[in-house]
This record gives structure tokens, sequence and C-alpha cells, in this order.
């Protein structure tokens, strides 16, 4: 079975095909991930908060993202790996994005990167496509830009905030990004921008018309509980088990019941 490609991407567009992805953030996880049989695995900077236990995701650094994104390749037969890249590895400048999104490809062995924002990145998405970097771009609810936002908010709510939203979509297909993620956008506009490319879509907390859809791993398998957003499905309760079996761990240890003989050496 071969690795996934940014050409499975367009051809499940043009086939109507659902396209799936998940975060992971490690190599147990990656590979459970991929054996289910995901598209793609994006190692997102919500491995601040997921992981590391940060407040936002802009402390991550782009040494830590690399450290795991080679843990997450490491495990992936078949899906896709996407490294996130981190605040300020590609704002500053054109060669700086270029750079640092090499890092991911050449030394952390990922197959393509993701970048925050619309209008803003397209010249460094340009750059880092002309440099046989594959481009995941991310539009919306882009939480790099928390503080600017005003918060974890639902974006394109107004005329104005639609149509540049829309403009964004257009632009960043221009420059050559191969998909883009939709975040917490009315399902309506989803479907709109989702109609007028004909690059992919994945949406979170962007309703069903999306050409995909991505969550955080750690919020579908109920590993994280500080805030679940509205957009969130859980499709596990891997925190109540975790708590039940180290529960019994340590009762059988009290109890002497573990180890017995068939743990033991004679
Ligand atoms: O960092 C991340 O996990 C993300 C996804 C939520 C799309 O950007």
């Amino acid at each position: 079975m071969g690795k996934v490609t940014v050409n499975d991407f367009w051809k499940k567009k043009v086939e109507g095909k659902k396209i799936t992805m998940l975060t992971a953030y490690d190599y147990p996880f990656a590979r459970i991930v991929d054996e289910a049989g995901v598209d793609a695995i994006l190692v997102g900077d919500s491995l601040a908060m997921v992981v590391q236990g940060l407040e936002n995701t802009l402390p991550v650094s782009m040494d830590e993202m690399l450290y795991h994104t080679k843990m997450v390749s490491r495990a992936v037969q078949r899906a896709m790996v996407i490294g996130d890249m981190p605040f300020m590895s590609y704002q500053a400048s054109v060669e700086d994005a270029v750079r640092n999104a090499g890092r991911f490809l050449k030394e952390a062995g990922a197959e393509a990167v993701k970048i925050e924002g619309g209008a803003e990145v397209v010249e460094k998405v340009y750059a880092m496509v002309r440099s046989d970097i594959p481009v995941m771009a991310h539009i919306g609810l882009t939480p790099q830009a928390i503080h600017r936002m005003g918060g974890y908010k639902v974006q394109g709510r107004t005329e104005e905030a639609r149509r540049r939203l829309l403009e964004d979509a257009k632009a960043l297909q221009d420059a050559g990004a191969f998909c883009i993620i939709l975040e917490a956008i009315p399902l309506d506009l989803a479907r709109q921008i989702t109609e007028s490319l004909n690059i992919p879509t994945i949406g979170i907390g962007a309703g069903p018309h999306c050409d995909g859809q991505v969550l955080v791993l750690h919020d579908l398998l109920g590993l994280f509980e500080r805030f679940v957003p509205k957009f969130v499905k859980r499709y596990a309760d891997l925190k109540q088990d975790a708590i039940r079996a180290i529960g019994e761990f340590k009762r059988e240890v009290e109890e002497g019941v573990f180890p017995s003989e068939e743990h033991s050496f004679r």
C-alpha cells in the first residue's frame, strides 16, 4: 500500500469522496491513526495545549514541532504526514517560511506543511510551493491569531468577513496551496468556499459540506477536557478507561493479586 499524496487529495475531491485527517503527536498514537486508515496526520501545534499543557499554541517552538513530527513520521506507513508551522516560524519573512518549511521535510520526514492565514501569507505559500514543499493552508479561526481575534470565536459572520474569506481561499489556491483547512465558520460559507475551489477543503467546525474533516485526536478520544468546542464529537472516553485500568493495577498490587505466577519467572 502506497503513501497518500497530494494527488490522492485532488482525486478524492474530483470523485466526491471525503478526506479524513486527524492530529497525532507521537509514535504510538500515529501508528493507531495510520492503522485505522485515516488519509492524513497533522502534527498540529495544538500539541502545545493537549500534550504540553500550555494555555494556547503560541509558545511551541520549531525544534519541538520537529521532534514530534519525527516520531510521527517514523510510525506512519500510509497516511500523509503534515508538519504544522509554529507561530513566528513563517510570519517574519519569506526566507524564514521557506527555510523552516524545508526543515519539516528534510529533517522530520513530513510530506507537507501547514500554515495559518489568508492574503497575508500568500507570497510565503507561493515561495514554499516553488521550493517543492506542498502547503496546506488554514483560514477562518486561526489559533495563532487568538490575540488579534480576541479569543476563539466563529469567523465569517459579517458580509465583509465572508467576502474576505472567499478571496483568501482563492488567493491561497492561486499561490499553489494543495488544500485548505476551514476552521469555525458558518456551514453555508464553508459550502460556498468549497464549491468555488478546485482544491479540497478540510473542515473543523465548518459543517458537513467540506471535502474532508479533521479533529484533534485528543478531543475525539476523550483525552483533553480543559475545554471542548461545540464542533468536537467524542468517539471514546480513553481518560476514564485509563483511570479504570490504572486503578485496577493499584488495587491488585495492594491486594497481592498482581503479579501472579503467570507474570513471574522460575
Ligand atoms: O494544530 C492543530 O491541531 C490544527 C487543527 C485543529 C486543524 O491546526
